[in-house]
């Protein structure tokens, strides 16, 4: 099925745990990945995995299939993303669970997490919850990045996840406004390294 179909029915079947109605463009995606290097030591761990539009450019640098972890809520995503990417190691799963699926996974250390997940649509707690697990893999010292659209930037969830990220590892690294993609967006770095 084609990419942005499956996303609006992802979309129309739970609009707010999607967040968005297209999935990440090729500018976003490659913006999410720059300067990423996946290593067994150094895994990438990529919270809400969609249809794909971020893992298919994290596939071409990682070093091999256990440098990478997906987790994904959407079950039916889950099992297409299982065909698309066979190789990688795709939970379904809630990333307020992500030390404990890592753990599981048998994989070495996090080194980087992919953040893709709509916080600003999230319920408060399901926010908070994910930020402290994500705080746990940030003590451990790794690299943090996520994507928020220009639209909800000031958006009191938007403001939290950055206020939160500020107070722990200081002031994040952002892009220029990536202008093509729908929304636009910027991306949002934090690293312990
Ligand atoms: C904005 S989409 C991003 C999809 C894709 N990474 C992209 O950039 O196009 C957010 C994804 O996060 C997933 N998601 C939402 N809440 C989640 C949670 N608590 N745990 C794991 N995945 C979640 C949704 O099902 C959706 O696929």
């Amino acid at each position: 099925m084609n990419e942005n179909i499956q996303f609006l029915q992802a979309f129309l079947k739970n609009p707010l745990k999607v967040g968005s109605i297209a999935p990440s463009s090729p500018e976003l995606a490659c913006a999410m990945i720059d300067g990423i290097v996946p290593a067994k030591d150094n895994v990438v761990v990529e919270l809400g995995v969609g249809t794909g539009a971020i893992t298919k450019y994290l596939q071409g640098i990682l070093e091999d299939d256990e440098s990478y972890l997906g987790i994904e809520l959407d079950p039916d995503l889950v099992r297409s993303l299982r065909l698309k990417y066979g190789d990688l190691k795709i939970v379904c799963g809630n990333a307020v669970d992500t030390v404990e699926i890592h753990r599981r996974s048998g994989l070495g250390k996090v080194g980087h997490v992919i953040c893709c997940l709509p916080f600003v649509s999230l319920p408060n707690e399901v926010g908070e919850q994910i930020l402290l697990e994500i705080d746990r893999l940030m003590q451990r010292g790794c690299t943090f990045r996520t994507f928020q659209y220009a639209h909800g930037y000031y958006m009191p969830s938007a403001i939290k996840l950055r206020e939160f990220m500020r107070s722990r590892y200081g002031r994040s690294k952002r892009s220029p406004l990536i202008v093509k993609n729908v929304p636009p967006a910027y991306t949002l770095t934090w690293s312990t390294k």
